[in-house]
């Protein structure tokens, strides 16, 4: 039987850390990459950096709204203190169907506080607030927040955890689920609703304090669930 090749995958925020580190991953997993930067200049830089660790792998850069333009999945790795801004910057670029996978986390830091503090979001969670700026018919998932930028970057380093997956829709779940278990090592959970992202955002603040503490990358790996999650 011929493998088809994955539908391609927007990250915005590539140059960054987790969206470089989910960049290159999915890559290798042979799923098309759209690069998407407020400068697209340093999106194809990105694009460039990508396809040194990963020569075998496809890589476009545009800005943001050109990078949503060519995918059905999106995902959003900004900053928390970026994410509404790059929101609203991207209401023209995205569409009714598409898929947002949101990962960013509202940490203090993002405010010049801590890092293992949490802030309030006045929606219930960053999640959340993405679900309620996107246009309608935008499907929101939350997710990848428990998985460390450092250990995907690390392509010689295996992956063995789980990422929490919360959303209103099952099915977008599942979809959501189909493009991050590309990448080999990495099993998605079932979360619940949208809200439950209060709760799975929070992990990461706790991960980086028991990090900080073991100088680890350690992520979240839940025990006895049924072989087959997603059936
Ligand atoms: N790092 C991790 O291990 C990790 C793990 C789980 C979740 N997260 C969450 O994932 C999100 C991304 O984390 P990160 O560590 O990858 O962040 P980062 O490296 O600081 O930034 C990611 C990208 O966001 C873009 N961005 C958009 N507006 C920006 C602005 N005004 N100022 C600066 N950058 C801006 C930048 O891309 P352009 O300049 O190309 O536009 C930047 O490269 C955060 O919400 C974080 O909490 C991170």
């Amino acid at each position: 039987m011929q493998s088809s090749t994955p539908d391609p995958v927007a990250v915005i925020g590539a140059s960054g850390a987790l969206g470089f580190g989910l960049t290159i991953r999915l890559a290798r997993a042979g799923v098309p990459i759209v690069i998407g930067s407020r400068d697209a200049a340093r999106a194809q830089e990105t694009a460039q950096r990508a396809a040194a660790l990963v020569p075998d792998g496809s890589f476009g850069g545009h800005d943001n709204a050109g990078a949503v333009r060519e995918a059905g999945t999106v995902i959003l790795s900004v900053p928390f203190r970026n994410q509404s801004e790059t929101l609203t910057n991207l209401r023209e670029a995205l569409a009714p169907g598409q898929l947002l996978i949101d990962a960013t986390v509202p940490l203090a830091a993002a405010v010049s506080g801590k890092a293992t503090r949490m802030l309030g979001v006045w929606q219930g969670s960053a999640a959340q607030q993405a679900q309620e700026m996107v246009p309608e018919g935008v499907r929101v998932v939350s997710a990848l927040h428990t998985v460390s930028a450092a250990s995907l970057a690390d392509l010689e380093h295996p992956l063995t955890q789980d990422v929490l997956v919360c959303g209103d829709s099952r099915a977008d779940k599942r979809e959501a689920a189909g493009v991050i278990e590309l990448i080999d090592g990495l099993r998605c959970v079932d979360c619940g609703r949208l809200e439950m992202a209060r709760t799975t955002e929070a992990l990461t603040a706790l991960l980086i304090s028991v990090n900080s503490r073991y100088k680890a990358h350690a992520g979240i790996r839940l025990t006895s669930l049924p072989d087959s999650l997603w059936a």
